[in-house]
Formats: structure tokens, sequence, C-alpha cells
């Protein structure tokens, strides 16, 4: 007896090995945990249960058939985050380069499977060449068997894509479809095609790093959510985002204890709109000081800084938030805002999370460069989020709520649930001065006559009472007010129950 479970020992070491010494050497030169120590980080201690540890590829070309390592490049899995369970794979990069194999996606596939019977997030760590080159169309069987599952799992539980490597080909498509990819700086890259490809192809010269570095998907393709300093931090920020979010689409969004007074007024919030309708102002401030705690998790901060998107908690539960933030292009409606935006709330909307919007918006950014990139539809993806989102929606206008981007930003029209605006807000078709001009085009020579008017126009609509005496907005508030306000309008909001009509899927504006 003694002897098998030596065996057994001696077999689970080597498989622990993966590519052996010399390769995890070279992960750790590099800067990079190994598949499993990157487990370790991302459960709680002692509770991860691996699956097909013994797994080995079934490929005869190439000499392959002498090549079997145990576990086939893949470390698969479940275990807890806090408690809570989740399934997680994690690519070993010292086999094969992490590259995907048929039974290496046989793998993957089992837990998908698993997290969606038990209805649990699956975390996935990239770190792979792609498609095994050794077998060809079998793995790349192996990666649309993958790509199907996360296309069946979008929307029934949250799939959380962490990029830890040189990722490449399908082991970018994959995360592609996930509901969230995170990236480490300056040791993780994604390319459909890696840069020698694009020489040969193209004839253009560029690096890794700026072909698919952090900073290139963060900032420029929106590709990835955020990026972090290293290992350590990507996984600890993955578990504090893990908790967030409901395990799947049937639950709620876990409870957390509070230490923060649901009826705490904020004095500051009276004068953090500048008296001067032009000057901007920091709307980060307010989603901190509404927030339990302070504790605000961005997503795609990089992105579209003109909206702001992120988790907050309010009585301990989840609350997704949506912002247009004056700092940047005065807080306008755009491409990229719109797009960055419409994604967030749909997620939220799939996964039961409340929204909270906290509106400033002088309208959507005019020109060519706009229109020609199709911003009447990408706007429009924002405004259908908005209108398909079925769970408790807040809105607060803070300041400017002009024209279309008044419609669009979670307005009563589209069912918000509380609209409160504040006494600076300012809800009309457009500024003033945008008015007057059209209003009273033949007196545009007349300077005085032009002040007056503008004067006029502002008494008349830059104040929230016109829209509140139409019931358009439900209440104007005290800004000191807000958390208690927003907190009780949730609570009051948490046996919503609000039906779309039936169809087999929308068509919206992608
Ligand atoms: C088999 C692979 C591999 C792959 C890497 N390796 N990629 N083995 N299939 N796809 C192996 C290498 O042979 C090497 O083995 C080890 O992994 C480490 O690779 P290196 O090249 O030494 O590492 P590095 O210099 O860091 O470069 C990493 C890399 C590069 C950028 C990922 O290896 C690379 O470009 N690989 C190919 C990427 C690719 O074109 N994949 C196919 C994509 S097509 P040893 O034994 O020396 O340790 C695809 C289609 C899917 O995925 C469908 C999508 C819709």
């Amino acid at each position: 007896m003694n002897d098998i479970l030596q065996e057994l020992d001696s077999r689970r070491a080597q498989a622990r090995l993966g590519g052996g010494q010399r390769r995890i050497d070279a992960q750790h030169a590099r800067g990079k945990l190994t598949a499993r120590e990157r487990i370790e980080l991302l459960l709680d201690e002692g509770s991860f249960e691996e699956f097909d540890m013994f797994v080995t590829h079934r490929c005869t070309d190439f000499g392959m058939e002498k090549q079997k390592i145990a576990g086939d490049g893949v470390v698969t899995g479940w275990g807890t985050i806090n408690g809570r369970m989740v399934y997680v794979f994690s690519q070993d990069f010292t086999v094969f380069g992490g590259s995907l194999s048929e039974t290496h996606a046989r793998k993957i596939c089992k837990i998908m499977d698993m997290a969606m019977q038990n209805g649990a997030p699956v975390i996935g760590i990239n770190d792979s060449g792609g498609a095994r080159i050794q077998e060809g169309v079998a793995s790349l069987a192996g990666y649309a068997e993958v790509f199907q599952r996360n296309i069946l799992a979008s929307g029934v539980i949250p799939q959380i894509s962490v990029i830890m490597g040189p990722c490449a080909g399908g082991a970018v498509y994959s995360p592609a479809m996930t509901d969230f990819i995170f990236m480490v700086k300056d040791t993780s890259y994604m390319f459909v095609t890696g840069p020698d490809v694009v020489k040969t192809v193209t004839n253009e010269q560029v690096t890794a790093e700026e072909l698919g570095g952090a900073a290139t998907h963060t900032k420029k393709s929106s590709v990835a959510d955020g990026a972090f300093e290293n290992d350590v931090e990507a996984l600890s920020e993955i578990r504090r985002l893990v908790d967030f979010l409901p395990l799947n689409n049937r639950e709620k969004p876990p409870v957390r204890p509070f230490f923060d007074d649901p009826e705490r007024v904020e004095p500051s919030l009276d004068t953090l709109v500048p008296d001067n309708p032009n000057q901007p102002y920091d709307m980060k401030e307010l989603i901190l000081k509404v927030a339990d705690e302070g504790d605000f998790y961005e997503i795609q901060e990089e992105f579209a800084k003109n909206i702001v998107t992120g988790f907050i908690r309010l009585e301990g539960r989840t609350v997704g938030v949506v912002a247009n933030q004056p700092l940047v292009l005065a807080g306008c409606l755009d491409i990229d805002s719109s797009r960055k935006a419409a994604r967030f709330v749909r997620f939220c909307d799939a996964f039961e999370i409340p929204i909270l919007t906290f509106v400033d918006v002088p309208g959507f950014l005019p020109g060519t460069a706009q229109e020609y990139g199709g911003v009447i539809k990408h706007g429009a993806k924002l405004l259908f989020a908005y209108g398909e989102a079925t769970v408790p929606k807040v809105t607060v206008i803070t300041r400017k709520a002009y024209g279309g981007a008044y419609d669009v930003m979670a307005s009563k029209h589209l069912r918000g649930d509380f609209n409160y605006a504040w006494p600076s807000a300012e809800i009309a078709v457009m500024g003033a001065k945008g008015a007057v001009e059209i209003l009273y085009r033949s007196e545009l020579n007349d300077p005085e006559r032009i002040a007056e008017r503008t004067k006029e126009y502002e008494e008349r609509f830059a104040n929230p009472f016109v829209a509140a005496e139409r019931g358009f907005i439900d209440e104007v508030i005290m800004p000191h007010s807000t958390r208690r306000r927003v907190c009780r309008a949730f609570a009051s909001l948490r046996n919503k129950s609000l039906k779309n009509p039936w169809k087999k899927h929308d068509n919206m504006p992608l």
C-alpha cells in the first residue's frame, strides 16, 4: 500500500514541475509567477481542488509522443475567494508555451461546463502561445469548443480573464468574449498575430509592447479593462472584483458588512459644482463620497475618461456607477465613452446589479471625426443599454443634462426609477448660448440684445424646475444628502420586478 501512495506522491510532484525547473526559473526571471503559484494567490488558502492533473496530449506528430507532460500545459479546478466558489484555469507557459492542444482544451471545457451547471464564475489565467502548432486543426477545434462555451456562459456566470504572458491567436479570442480582461504591465501582450507576422504581411515594424502591451489595450484599443503592476497585484485585485459580483445570473450580488452610515451627510458636496458653469470639477469626488467607505472599483479607468464606470457598495450591496466626467472633454458623450458605458450597463443588467448614474453632460461631441466614426450607432448603444435594463436605476443630475444626452443618461423616459437633480442642474435642449444663436439669429449683430436673451433663457431653462414641474425629475435634492437619498432609493427598489417583452434576442446597434 505504501508503494502505491508513494507513487501517487511522486506522480503529483512530477506533474507540479510542469515543463521543468529550467523553464520555471526562466518564468521567474521574467518577473512572472508559475501557473500554480498564481492559483495559490488567487484562491483562499488551501481551497484549491484540482482536476485532470495527469491528463496528457495524444499527438504523435513532430516527435510529440516522446514529450508528454502531465497536465498538458493547464492547471484546472475550483476553489473559493473569500468563501465563495469559483472555477479557475491557469495556463502553464513552461509546457509548450502554454499552447492549447485538444486535451488542454478539454480540461478547460470540463471546468466551464461544471461552472455553468453549478452557477459559479470562471476565472481564466492566460499565458499561452495560442493553438498548439504541432496539433494543427485538432487545437483549432479545441479553441472553438472553448469559444462556444464562452458564448453560452455569457450573461449566465461572470467570466474574468487575466492576461499574464504573451497571448496570441485563440489565446486572445477566448478572453475577448469574457466579461472583463485584465493585463499585467510589461509582461503581458495580446495580439491576433505577433510583431514578426505583422512585419511580413504589412511591412510595419512594431514592438510587442506597442502592438499589444497593457498600455495599448487599456488606453487605445479598450480591449482590456485594467492593468496592474505585477502578478501579485493583479491576482489580489481580481479577488477584490469577485467580491462585488454575484456568482451567477440567478443570484443577487453578495451583501458585505459595512461600517459607513447610510445617513451620512457630506456638506462639501454643496460646493462641488463651481459657480461658473464652464468650470470643470472631478466627478470621482462625488462617487467616492457617496460610496460605502469610499471604496470604488473602477473599470476601464484609462479609456474614454470622459465617462467613469465601476462598482461601489451602498449599505453593503453592489451598485454599478456610470458618471460623466466634466474634467475630460467637458463630460461629452462620444463614440468611445458610449461604447464603454454601454458594455458596463449591459453587464450590470445581466447580473442584477443596480445602476447609479451621475449626470453632467453638455451633449454629444460634434464633428466629422465622430460622424464618420459612426457616433449615431455607437451613441445608440448606450441609449439601448439603458432602455433595455430592468435593474433598479437611480439617476442624479448634478449640472448639465442637455439634448439627446439628457435622454440617454438613464432619464425618466428610459424607465429610470428615481431621477433626482441637484439645484445646480440645467436640463434643456441645449446651452443658452447655442439656443439664443439659433432662436434669435436676426439679432446677432446686437450684442446687448443677445446678452439679454441669453439671460432670459438661462433664467427660464438653466435649472431643474421645468423638468421637475413635469415629473421628469422626481425630486430636487440637496447635494449634501445625496448618499442618504440614493441609499434609500435603492433600498426601496430591492424587490423591483420588471420584464421586457418576450423575444429571441434584441438587435442592438452593434
Ligand atoms: C507549440 C509553442 C507555441 C505554440 C510557443 N511554443 N508557442 N509550442 N505551439 N503555439 C513553445 C516554444 O516552442 C518554446 O518551447 C516555448 O513554447 C516558449 O516559447 P518561446 O518562443 O521560447 O517564448 P517567447 O520568446 O517568450 O515567445 C512567446 C510567444 C512565441 C510570443 C508566444 O512563442 C510565439 O510567437 N508563439 C507562436 C504564437 C502563434 O502564432 N500561435 C498560433 C496562433 S493561431 P521550448 O521547448 O523551447 O520551451 C491560433 C488560432 C486560434 O491560436 C483560432 C483563433 C480564432
